[in-house]
């Protein structure tokens, strides 16, 4: 049973679902069973990847990771997300951009998580 926030992967076709709302199916794609994503929470090798928050004016710094995540065509960070509660916000980034997202209004008790796309599904 798929649930709330859970992300899935064909590793057929590349397709990357998000689920917004649980239900008792199996999620399928290209006749196969999606493969559910488990969020690493510790860094090994020399690219970090896990989201470090930092408070900033108004709201929050995420920052992937502790030293700066490549951002090339073939390696860099699809998006940043971060939760407070029910409220959950994402940036989605390009090669070339910083890998970082700056998220106003949100300031205590968040979590993060972010998306590489070699490396996989990390969260704080
Ligand atoms: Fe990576």
């Amino acid at each position: 049973m798929a649930k709330k926030q859970e992300i899935y992967k064909c590793d057929i076709c590349g397709n990357i679902v998000e689920v917004l709302h649980s239900g008792d199916g199996q999620l399928v794609c290209c006749g196969e069973d999606m493969k559910l994503f488990e969020a690493k929470t510790a860094d090994e090798g020399k690219e970090k990847h896990v989201p470090v928050i930092e408070p900033s004016g108004e709201g929050v710094t995420v920052k992937v990771g502790s030293n700066p995540h490549p951002m090339e065509e073939k390696h860099y960070i699809e998006w940043i997300e971060i939760t407070d509660g029910d409220i959950v916000c994402k940036q989605y980034l390009k090669p070339g951009q910083s890998p970082e997202a700056i998220f106003k209004s949100i300031k205590t008790g968040v979590t993060a998580r972010e998306y590489c796309n070699v490396h996989g599904l990390w969260k704080s």
